[in-house]
């Protein structure tokens, strides 16, 4: 699959799209998303793709937000489609049944940091700088960052990003929580491939109903997702894979799973 502003690799049981405007440092524009949707299209469907990993191309940018150009054209009511646009790809990019993992290997400003918190875990570059900017450009937040910054590192923090627009370092992201681990940059992509292997060699189903549950935790009250979770327990327990790993367990071997 070739598209004009992203480049999709797929490796044995996984995939690796990475952003690639980067002379526009991968600002997100109309095409991009489109790119994207068409990659969504084909992941959602594949039986081959148990992983997902995003990134940037170039040492400077995973994305340094929409993309400013096109935002400028907009008013009231086209600014509404324009957020729209984006947000809904990124809710669907979240709701992907496979775990979706962002390797940020430098500015996620704006909807780049907001593309990254579409993702399920982040990984980050020492160099990377996270941050809404978008009071300096008088909007808010408009692919989820007023909420989904709120709920990965709560209110006040999220309040302070969002109404200062300040930036932080990678550091100070993990320190709040928005990213998970930080690598040199020139490790970032190789620790993000050995943590997804490492996932790849555990029941795939198992993986898969693992997401889906906690991608509703937030959504759900604490009895509905206990029931939630319950029912997809029980469906797991119908899988070859879970007789494949308790049984390899009893016999002292190492399981082999086949997602099915
Ligand atoms: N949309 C469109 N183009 C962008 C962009 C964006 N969000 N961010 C960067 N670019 C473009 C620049 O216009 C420039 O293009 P040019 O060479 O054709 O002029 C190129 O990418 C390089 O950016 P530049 O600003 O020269 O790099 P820098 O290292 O001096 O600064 C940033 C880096 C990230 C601090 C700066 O680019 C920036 O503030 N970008 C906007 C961040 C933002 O407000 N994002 C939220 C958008 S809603």
């Amino acid at each position: 699959m070739t598209f004009e502003t992203l480049i999709f690799e797929k490796r044995n049981n996984y995939a690796i799209v990475t952003l690639n405007r980067p002379d526009k440092l991968n600002a997100l524009n109309k095409q991009l998303f489109d790119d994207l949707a068409e990659i969504v299209n084909h992941v959602e469907n594949a039986n081959d793709i148990y992983a997902l990993i995003l990134t940037g191309s170039g040492e400077k940018a995973f994305a340094a937000g929409a993309d400013i150009k096109e935002l400028n054209a907009c008013d009231s009511a086209t600014g509404k489609v324009f957020s729209k646009y984006g947000s809904d790809l990124m809710a669907r990019l979240e709701n992907l049944s496979i775990p979706v993992i962002a390797a940020v290997n430098g500015f996620a400003l704006g909807g780049g940091c907001e593309l990254a918190m579409s993702c399920h875990i982040r990984f980050a570059s020492d160099n990377a700088k996270f941050g809404q900017p978008e009071v300096n450009l008088g909007i808010i937040p408009g692919y989820g960052g007023t909420q989904r910054l709120t709920r990965i590192i709560g209110k006040s923090m999220a309040m302070e990003l969002i109404i200062s627009g300040n930036i932080i370092n990678a550091e100070e992201a993990l320190r709040l929580g928005l990213v998970n681990h930080v690598y040199p940059q020139a490790e970032l992509l190789s620790k993000t491939e050995e943590f997804v292997n490492a996932i790849l060699s555990k029941a795939p189903l198992a993986i898969k109903a693992a997401v889906a549950a906690i991608n509703k935790a937030e959504d759900l009250t604490l009895e509905n997702g206990l029931e939630l979770e319950s029912q997809l327990f029980g469906e797991t327990c119908g899988t070859d894979d879970f007789k494949e790993g308790t049984n390899a367990f009893l016999e002292k071997r190492k399981a082999v799973f086949n997602a099915k």
